[in-house]
């Protein structure tokens, strides 16, 4: 295993479109995955694209703990945002060749980051509720539906398949805040 180089917004990989795993069986699959397995635990992330290792397949992994997803609800409130995420924890997932379809119009704002963005945050507008199928690490299929912050971070990750990145989805850049300013007004508002 190894801990991978983190492609940063503006490298081209990061904005094509990648291509599907014909083999999700591959001995280079599962490495690759081990790989980002360990990158995205050293980043402290809640979840990593390929394309974000400078590899443009579509496969994307993802976590959430119960204390992040407590705290992305947090931050979603403190960013004035109406929304109601559920504090749902994500089990470790992975996903080969996903498929994401909205399961309402409804959509809701809240604080993003992305360790290709690092160091910023943004109020992005999501789908409420999604479902989402693809293939797991052993070949077998996976269909969920997913409301809260799961849906967030689905959303988030198959963008990234698509070339996208967060700050393109934000309707306009006034939230776009260094993640250090929030954490001092945090620390402000705590002191009041
Ligand atoms: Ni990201």
């Amino acid at each position: 295993m190894a801990i991978l180089k983190i492609a940063r917004m503006g490298h081209p990989v990061l904005r094509q479109v990648a291509s599907s795993i014909e083999d999700p069986g591959a001995p280079e699959v599962r490495r690759l995955v081990a790989d980002m397995l360990e990158t995205m635990q050293d980043a402290d992330g809640a979840g990593l694209a390929a394309p974000q290792v400078y590899v443009p397949k579509r496969l994307v992994i993802f976590s959430v703990s119960g204390a992040r997803a407590e705290r992305a609800a947090e931050e979603a409130a403190d960013g004035g945002s109406e929304s109601e995420e559920a504090e749902e924890e994500v089990p470790l997932t992975v996903l080969i060749n996903p498929v994401v379809e909205p399961l309402t119009e409804e959509m809701t704002a809240a604080l993003e980051a992305c360790l290709s963005v690092p160091d910023l945050a943004g109020s992005v507008p999501r789908y409420t509720a999604v479902r989402y199928r693809g293939l797991g690490l052993n070949g077998e299929e996976i269909v969920r539906e997913a409301t809260g912050f799961h849906a967030r971070v689905v959303q988030h990750e198959c963008d990234h398949l698509d070339g996208i990145l967060y700050p393109q989805r934000m309707r306009d850049l006034t939230s776009l805040t260094f993640t250090s300013e929030l954490h001092a007004q945090a620390r402000a508002e705590a002191a009041e």
